[in-house]
């Protein structure tokens, strides 16, 4: 498959120095502190200053973020110029759950479950959602030798000590439990014949505490959540986009104003509570990087929550996949899972160099393939940039024959389509935008700064700090999307709503008029748009 000659070059400089690097494993150095910071600072597209820019609208104004993101926080309404009937609510509910995935399914169940008139809707169908496409599995820290304490201090330093505190605590604490939650709802996890759960490392992991189904976890788990939805049958409405928040006039949330994505029909959901469960930003391309993300991630939540006033925080820090599929063009960006590592293949340059420990954490070990691709010259060419090599017969060797049929087969399918077999060939890798690390501030019982509006899953800031450990994001969707839906199944209760009001769009217009914003764009951001036809 490898047919160009630079390739297939490098490939013979990495085929020839396995043996000697397999024996050689565990001595690969991890790095020091001070080495991991001076990488990334040098490397990592989050210190690339000239990409981002400081808002001048909005409760975050003066903050940092992508000069893409900015653009979409401070555009025009979509319903600028249109008059919405706040009178007469197509729908009328306890919570409203705006979005699809993981964390939406698992608030609109716990809703549910509190008595709450639940509705979901979504722009897409219900799983069409990061969760879904999530392979490598769900840390918890439910072991004999592990414990949530462990557990918090791994996520901790890998997110640079950045992270809330108090939303880690809950995240690990409640760990355990989710994964309980999870296997009694019937999610089939890789267990022993004993029905032991089989538990894997990842970057950053001091424990073996990750919980997989193969390399499918996210769509197995998705499964099974939406499977639970809809035998609830909590109505899901599907193909439909929240693309305004309504409050009342005493300022708490209200609903939101939805568009049929078919129709374009504009409708109102009345609402006591709302929970933003949109999900990460991979389609809106940071820096031109490819994605791994599902096509409806678009930051739309965050836009949302932030032009009726709730806070963001660390927009401005996004996580890079290491390993994201460079070769071939027609996967490239795609989730090449970090178990591949875990179960042993290396990073591997042009030249066969094991240059760095494969298990570092994601923001290091991506700025490190950077730095092998840019600097150093050491990447290999793919025709449409440059890549190092994730050896994956290592596995074979290490685990035995058989591993990566058993591990990871969504692996070897996706190559196997391309006649790559990665039992026997490395793959060629470079990182991929995989997800937000910022969003929403939310306390530890999910809400935002405006009353009844709860977050929960990738919108949510703070929880992983400046960069997420593998498996703490089907972590985060499951506890903080339960924690949404039992919060806010019991705030509903005592909500009385008052007059509905899209106030806040006009003030928010107004601003961006003072600021001397001139733009041409609405927000929110629904779909990306791969096409210069102006006609669709
Ligand atoms: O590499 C992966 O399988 C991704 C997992 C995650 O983002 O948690």
């Amino acid at each position: 498959m490898y047919k160009n000659p630079e390739i297939a070059e490098s490939l013979k400089k990495v085929e020839a120095t396995r043996q000697a690097r397999f024996e050689a494993r565990d001595t690969i150095k991890r790095m020091t502190a001070d080495e991991k910071d001076a990488i990334l600072r040098a490397y990592h597209p989050d210190y690339k200053e000239e990409n981002f820019e400081n808002l001048i609208v909005g409760v975050n104004k003066g903050d940092k973020v992508p000069h893409e993101l900015a653009a979409y926080l401070q555009a025009h309404s979509r319903i600028k110029g249109k008059n919405i009937d706040l009178e007469n609510p197509k729908y009328d509910v306890d919570v409203l759950v705006i979005g699809g995935g993981g964390a939406g399914s698992s608030a609109a169940i716990e809703a549910h479950n509190a008595g709450a008139n639940v509705m979901m809707v979504t722009k897409l169908r219900i799983g069409d959602a990061n969760s879904m496409m999530a392979e490598g599995g769900i840390q918890a820290a439910d072991k004999p030798n592990d414990s949530p304490a462990q557990h918090y201090i791994d996520v901790m330093g890998g997110g640079h000590f950045a992270n809330r505190p108090e939303l880690v605590a809950k995240l690990v604490s409640d760990a355990p439990e989710a994964i309980q939650w999870l296997n009694h709802l019937g999610v089939e996890f890789d267990k022993t014949e004993d029905g032991t759960m089989v538990t894997t490392h990842g970057g950053g992991t001091s424990r073996k505490r990750m919980h997989a189904c193969k390399d499918y976890s996210g769509a197995e788990i998705m499964r099974t959540l939406r499977d639970e939805v809809l035998n609830r049958e909590i109505p899901v409405v599907e193909f439909t986009a929240a693309i305004e928040l309504i409050k009342d006039d005493e300022g708490k949330i209200a609903g939101a104003v939805l568009l049929n994505m078919e129709t374009e029909e504009i409708m109102v959901a009345r609402a006591k509570c709302v929970v933003i469960a949109t999900g990460g930003a991979g389609r809106m391309h940071y820096q031109n990087f490819p994605t791994s993300n599902h096509y409806g991630a678009t930051a739309d939540g965050l836009v949302l929550g932030y032009r009726a006033g709730a806070k963001l925080l660390y927009a401005d820090t996004l996580q890079y996949h290491p390993t994201g599929a460079a070769f071939p063009e027609q996967i490239l960006g795609a989730l090449v899972t970090e178990k591949v590592r875990s179960l042993g293949a290396q990073l591997v340059n042009k030249d066969g160099v094991a240059y760095i420990h494969p298990l570092e954490t994601r923001d290091v070990n991506a700025s490190g393939i950077i730095r092998e691709c840019s600097d150093r010259g050491n990447g290999v060419p793919t025709g449409t940039g440059k890549a190092v090599w994730l050896d994956t017969p290592m596995i074979e060797m290490i685990g035995g024959e058989g591993t990566i049929l058993k591990r990871i087969p969504a692996m070897y399918r996706m190559f196997a389509k391309y006649g790559i077999d990665i039992r026997k060939e490395p793959i060629l890798v470079y990182p991929t935008l995989h997800y937000q690390n910022g969003g929403l501030e939310i306390t530890p019982d999910g809400m935002t700064g405006i009353k009844n509006l709860f977050v929960a899953g990738e919108a949510v800031g703070g929880i992983h700090g400046r960069n997420r450990l593998m498996g703490n994001s089907l972590l985060d969707i499951i506890v903080f999307g339960r924690n949404a839906g039992k919060e806010s199944g019991k705030a509903f209760k005592s909500v009385k709503l008052g007059k509905l009001t899209l106030d806040h769009v006009d003030k928010f217009e107004a601003e961006l008029d003072k600021a001397g914003v001139k733009t041409e764009l609405r927000s929110p951001k629904l779909l990306p748009n791969y096409t210069t036809r102006k006609d669709i």
